[in-house]
């Protein structure tokens, strides 16, 4: 099935063609390389031989965007990756994050519509949940507030497609909620870029035991938690590439029980941020260089996921362990 990947060659998107070619896919890539590089395409043909046609265009272009759907009338289903996503710069500058990530969906639904693709899964974001009354928090837990514009347009995208799909017969969606995706693929030849300074956890560390940063600093040891670090579920992104696959298929083979289905994908484990250290440090031998310090401002206690919805109805699970997972985030760390 030809499949168009908007930010396919991003983080998770370029996991996910990878994937997808292995389970025999047509991917088509589309992205503006705002935050990832063309290079990342030798990395994919790398591990699956294949070249993926790509189109550098920028998805809020409705003009170009909508060229590649003329040039590609055999497109059955978009993955929309595309967006920008790093919450402190969302709160310093909120229309870019506005602009970018609605102006991405709307062109993506109106396209769907003018040329008849009917299947689209969304990258959608634990960061809905805010802080779960209940855990482990399931789908069916209240939205709250959103802590960031970057947040924000995440459940406003989320509404968007709720009323277009309910609005136009034939469109179906699935929406991910991912938990904290991380490491690498294990060939090594593709992983996160991050540009600058790490804002996420795992590329502070493997930047710090690289010797690129001097030293991390634990946000808080005062949470009500075990050991007063935060608890995150942190899923492997290949296993989060499958899901992807998974949530295609089901779409196309009509096996949804609703035209708009919600997901969470994640281990349904919470890891504290000490536990992370201290199994970086074992599994690769390297010492940390880490300090205490204060909160970070907007960060949640806790949460990990319910995934047995996932699990049960779209027949997929995590595979691979934090071991495996902060070995390969390591490897392809040390391949930069
Ligand atoms: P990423 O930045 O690595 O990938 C996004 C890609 O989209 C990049 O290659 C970027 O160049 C491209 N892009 C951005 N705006 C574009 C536009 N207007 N037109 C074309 N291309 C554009 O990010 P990622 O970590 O791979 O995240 C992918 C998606 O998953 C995003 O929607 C993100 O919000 C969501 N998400 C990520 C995480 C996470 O922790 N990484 C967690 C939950 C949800
Ligand atoms: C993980 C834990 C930090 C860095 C963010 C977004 C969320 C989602 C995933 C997109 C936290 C601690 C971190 C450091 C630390 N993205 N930490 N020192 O904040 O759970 O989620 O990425 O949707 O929306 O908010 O991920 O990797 O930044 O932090 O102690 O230098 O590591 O406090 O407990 P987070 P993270």
């Amino acid at each position: 099935m030809k499949i168009l990947v908007t930010g396919g060659t991003g983080y998770i998107g370029s996991h996910t063609v990878v994937e997808l070619i292995g389970a025999g896919h047509e991917p088509v890539i589309v992205d503006n390389l705002s935050n990832s590089k063309a290079s990342v395409l030798d990395g994919i043909y790398g591990i699956t031989g294949k070249k993926v046609p790509f189109y550098n265009v920028d998805c809020t272009d409705l003009n170009e965007f909508g060229r590649i759907f003329e040039e590609n009338t055999d497109i059955k289903a978009i993955i929309h990756f595309a967006a920008s996503k790093a919450v402190g710069e969302s709160v310093k500058e909120p229309l870019k994050y506005y602009r970018n990530n609605l102006t991405g969906i709307l062109n993506v639904l109106e396209c769907m519509k003018r040329y008849g693709v009917n299947s689209l899964v969304f990258s959608s974001s634990c960061t809905v949940y805010g802080q779960p009354e209940e855990l482990p928090v399931t789908e069916d837990a209240p939205i709250q507030p959103a802590l960031s514009p970057y947040g924000n347009t995440k459940q406003i995208c989320e509404e968007i497609i709720r009323d277009t799909v309910s609005a136009c017969s034939g469109l179906h969606a699935v929406m991910l909620r991912y938990f904290n995706p991380i490491g690498a693929h294990e060939s090594a030849l593709i992983g996160e870029l991050p540009l600058g300074v790490p804002q996420n956890l795992i590329p502070y560390v493997t930047q710090t035991a690289a010797g690129i940063r001097e030293c991390l600093t634990v946000f808080g040891d005062d949470y009500d938690t075990p050991d007063g670090s935060c608890i995150r579920d942190y899923i492997n992104v290949t296993d989060l590439a499958m899901a992807h696959i998974k949530a295609v298929e089901r779409m196309e083979s009509g096996a949804q029980k609703q035209n708009v289905e919600v997901f969470n994908i994640g281990t349904g484990k919470g890891t504290s941020v000490f536990e992370v250290i201290r199994t970086f440090e074992d599994v690769t031998g390297v010492k940390l260089n880490y300090k205490v310090g204060p909160r970070r401002e907007g960060d949640i206690e806790k949460v990990w996921a319910d995934a047995s919805y996932a699990n049960n109805e779209l027949g997929w699970s995590a595979k691979k362990n934090l071991r495996e997972t902060l070995a390969s985030a390591w490897k392809w760390q040390t391949t930069l």
